[in-house]
């Protein structure tokens, strides 16, 4: 459910025309709406109601301020994976204390700034990397609070780009080796185990993996509270996917994941977190895209737009699905004609869609992709000299502008010629 619907014929964006805004802001746009927003951050706290916990937004997944303030308002925390979405999520007004510091790669620099500025917990993911942040924490005088990320070794039957909790995985420390890490952690200086934290990979559409993976959180919450470890916090990571295609399977909804965490985790006593993120800004967003041409190939019908895979890279990345659906809402019965939708960029990867039933649409008219919230501006780049798409908000009536597009000479200035030129 979400707040993109049709009104005597238009598609809004809450109680804003899609039209007027495109109109304002030209094309293409992303388009959020904040009561979608709202509405699925929601659904977690209500699935999680009555246990001790904190619904930690995953940055990545969409970073700009404004909707981080959104969250950051209702009460959610967030996950972040570098010192950028720390800065991000600070400005947003969220504090230190409700941020978890996910990622593989964290630098000296970015745990000694996350220190300082305040954190929940680091989400440590190998010997190395735990090493380096007892020496941090020792060098300023503080207590690192950490978990530590195990790799449970579930299938989690998505895609192989966002699969994570595989042996062969890149990520955590293998659950096998946990009771040696964790006596690491206790011997080493300037670091607190407050718990344990596992992620198994992103859009999963079933809760079986889930349930694997929490039982052996569980499982190993035992064996390390039998060591003398404090475990008081269970961090499940994110992953529950959403329906990309009004037709297909929809994945189970957070009520039902929430069950699940109860059964498999409920009795410990542990305070628990959760880091969503496409679940929460997947279904909030759409990128609004003007068609230029319609191009008659030798088979195909191209419908050339002025998105591209720059601005929303999830079909060419992953043959990801995105219903793509016209602005001005088609008569009753009107006939649909087969298109490839695709981007203006020079390369046949620039494909939004093959063969996609679409009403005849004209140069001109606007269509939107649906499901962009997640994992789409925040993947954008300036590939062929495109500047980066603005982002407006929507909050019923009124709509704001909250990243506006970049002037070519912005662009163009970032680059310097050296002097010996
Ligand atoms: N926590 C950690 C440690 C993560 O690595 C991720 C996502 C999340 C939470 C949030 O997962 P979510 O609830 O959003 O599934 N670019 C890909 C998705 C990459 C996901 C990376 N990690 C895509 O467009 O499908």
């Amino acid at each position: 459910m979400d707040h993109f619907l049709y009104r005597n014929g238009q598609l809004m964006a809450e109680d804003v025309p899609v039209t007027e805004i495109a109109a304002s802001v030209g094309t293409p746009c992303y388009i959020y709406s904040t009561a979608t927003l709202l509405r699925h951050f929601q659904l977690f706290e209500e699935a999680l109601q009555g246990t001790d916990h904190l619904v930690c937004f995953a940055v990545k997944s969409l970073s700009n301020v404004a909707v981080l303030k959104v969250l950051g308002d209702a009460g959610a925390g967030m996950d972040v994976v570098s010192i950028g979405e720390y800065k991000r999520a600070r400005a947003a007004g969220v504090a230190g204390e409700r941020i978890v510091f996910s990622g593989i790669g964290k630098t000296r620099a970015e745990m000694r700034e996350a220190l300082e500025g305040g954190i929940r917990q680091f989400n440590v993911e190998s010997e190395p990397e735990m090493q380096a942040l007892s020496e941090v924490a020792v060098s300023l005088g503080k207590v690192a609070p950490i978990t530590v990320r195990v790799n449970p070794d579930v299938d989690a039957k998505t895609h192989a780009k966002i699969s994570t909790g595989k042996k062969e995985d890149k990520f955590g420390i293998p659950i096998s080796r946990a009771r040696e890490v964790y006596a690491l952690a206790a011997s080493l200086p300037g670091l607190k185990v407050v718990g344990i934290d596992v992620h198994i990979g992103s859009q999963l559409t079933d809760l079986e993996p889930f349930r694997q993976a929490y039982r052996k959180v569980a499982e190993l919450t035992g064996v390390l509270r039998a060591e003398g470890h404090e475990i008081s916090r269970l961090d499940l990571g994110g992953g529950l996917g959403i329906p990309y295609a009004r037709d297909n399977n929809a994945p189970p909804l957070p009520i039902e994941y929430g069950a699940m965490v109860r059964e498999e985790v409920g009795h410990l006593g542990c305070e628990i977190e959760i880091e969503p993120g496409r679940l929460i800004s997947g279904n909030s967003g759409i990128l609004v895209s003007e068609v230029i041409y319609v191009k008659s190939g030798e088979e195909r019908e191209f419908l050339i737009v002025d998105a591209a895979m720059n601005d929303l890279v999830r079909p060419a990345m992953y043959d990801a699905w995105h219903d793509i659906v016209p602005v001005v809402e088609p008569a009753a019965g009107a006939e649909a004609q087969a298109y490839d939708v695709v981007g203006p960029i020079c390369e046949s990867g620039d494909t939004f869609a093959k063969a996609r039933p679409l009403p005849q649409l004209a140069p001109g008219a606007l269509v939107a992709f649906r499901s962009a919230g997640a994992y789409a501006a925040v993947m954008a780049s300036e590939y062929n000299s495109r500047p980066l798409v603005p982002e407006v908000l929507v909050q019923g009536h009124q709509f704001a502008v909250i990243r506006r597009r970049p002037t070519f000479d912005e662009m163009i200035n970032r680059d310097t010629i050296p002097e010996w030129l």
